[in-house]
């Protein structure tokens, strides 16, 4: 029996997915806690692949139940949208898929309300525009609706009749639009829909605690990473919800003494999708490797990555916010075929070298990376199955990620497929 965390320790994107799926073999449960559609987490099993964005990544493994925490912003579109996709595939997630009562629901009109902000923003954040920002807004502002409440026939209609009023009245003295959003639609839409998810609500938080009491195994799917924290990631260009380790709890009702250890999925390099600040950002011959040979595109946008590589103070910062008890190393085929491999081991800022990570999008954009440079290696090791049979030059930039990082660990992917996994 554990119960485990498993976080996106830079900008998301790190193969939470990939890793999600190869742990929930082992659990009997799989819990998201935060975010939303936003999320884009591949999992790879020989000729198919699955794009998930709201249904857990432990999905795949027929005996894990998977559940949406109360954290969560439910996109009802996107998830009968999967669940379609993956009965047709063959997968039946009936009698063990979960959504609890109290996450807060994505309208139609959040989806336009994030349109709308991003188009009007000087600095654009650069979002997925599936709503996450102002869905949260509303929860934040007490005049969110929430799963429970699109069940309850008589509260709906006037929590959302109130909605419509006050989002179209931002639409039309903010963005000039006019009865943009028509109550009667929505609401038949929304009921519609509702029919469909309503046999999977269920109270998450009981789900876990009786879990618990049948010592089964939990692992908690992280969505985003670290420094996409609303938080403590790069403000202001960051996701709206805490997608560091902290978030779980709240966004699940489970209790902080209850969880066991965290494992930070970390990319051997780094990436980023959408826009501010990113120190070793590289717009070089190296960087163009890492993003045609690591096929970095966005899962849920469809959007360039922009590469660079690892960042040693990122490490250690998320090692601190999250409690990181281990790492999953990814992608770390990816490097081959480079004669050199750097990593930032601090900041040049202001004539001073800072080599803590200074969450402040403003100094950041200032900073000069500082490298310390490793020898890569030539050989293919995406088949390899046991650590020692990895090349000695591969063993060599494990060990210096584990120093510098102060992370042992524990899982080394190889490749996007669930057997391209070394447990170190
Ligand atoms: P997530 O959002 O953290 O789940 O990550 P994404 O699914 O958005 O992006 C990770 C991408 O890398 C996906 O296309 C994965 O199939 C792929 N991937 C995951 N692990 C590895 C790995 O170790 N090596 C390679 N080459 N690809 C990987
Ligand atoms: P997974 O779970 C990478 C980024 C967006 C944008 C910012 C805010 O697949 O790792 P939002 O739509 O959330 O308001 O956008 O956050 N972003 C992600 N980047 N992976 C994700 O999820 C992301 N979810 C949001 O690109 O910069
Ligand atoms: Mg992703």
């Amino acid at each position: 029996m554990s119960v485990r965390i498993a976080v996106g320790a830079q900008w998301g994107d790190e193969g939470k997915g990939k890793i999600i799926d190869l742990l929930s073999s082992e659990a009997d449960l799989v819990v998201r806690s935060q975010g939303g559609a936003n999320a884009g987490h591949t999992v790879k099993i020989s000729d198919k692949k699955f794009i998930l964005h709201m249904i857990p990544s432990g999905v795949l493994n027929k005996n894990t139940v998977s559940a949406i925490g109360n954290g969560v912003v439910f996109d009802y579109d996107s998830f009968i949208s999967e669940l379609d996709t993956l009965k047709k595939t063959g997968i039946n997630p009936d009698g063990r898929l979960f959504i609890s009562p109290y996450a807060h629901v994505v309208m139609p009109y959040h989806k336009e309300l994030d349109r709308a902000a991003e188009n009007c923003r000087k600095n654009k954040i650069g979002t997925t525009f599936k709503g996450i920002g102002p869905a949260y807004q509303d929860k934040i502002s007490r005049c969110g609706i929430r799963v429970v409440d699109v069940l309850d026939a008589e509260y709906f209609p006037v929590v959302l009749k109130n909605n419509i009023e006050a989002k179209n009245h931002i639409f039309e003295k903010i963005y000039g639009e006019k009865n943009k959003l028509d109550y009667d639609k929505t609401y038949k839409n929304c009921i519609e829909k509702f029919e469909i998810v309503k046999k999977y609500v269920k109270d998450v938080s009981l789900l876990i605690e009786e879990s618990l009491e049948n010592k089964k195994s939990i692992l908690f799917e992280g969505a985003q990473g670290t420094l996409l924290d609303i938080d403590y990631g790069t403000y202001p260009y960051v996701t709206s919800s805490n997608t560091t380790s902290g978030g779980v709890c709240t966004g699940t009702g489970i209790s902080p003494t209850k969880i066991d250890s965290v494992i930070g999925v970390m990319k051997a390099y780094t990436t980023r999708v959408g826009n501010g600040p990113f120190v070793t950002e590289l717009n070089d011959e190296a960087g163009k490797h890492l993003q045609s040979v690591g096929c970095e595109v966005g899962a849920t946008t469809g959007r360039q990555r922009r590469c660079g590589w690892f960042d040693a103070l990122i490490a250690r910062y998320s090692s601190r916010i999250n409690g990181l008890s281990s790492l999953a190393l990814t992608k770390i085929d990816v490097l081959g075929g480079l004669d050199k491999i750097k990593v930032c081991v601090g900041y040049k800022y202001k004539g001073n070298i800072l080599t803590e990570f200074p969450p402040v999008s403003n100094i950041l954009e200032k900073c000069e990376p500082v490298y310390e440079e490793l020898d890569g290696w030539k050989e293919d090791i995406s088949d390899i199955k046991e650590y020692k049979d990895l090349p000695e030059n591969v063993r060599k930039y494990i060990d210096y990620i584990e120093k510098i990082s102060k992370v042992p660990v524990e899982i080394v992917s190889v490749g996007p497929e669930r057997n391209q996994s070394i447990f170190k």
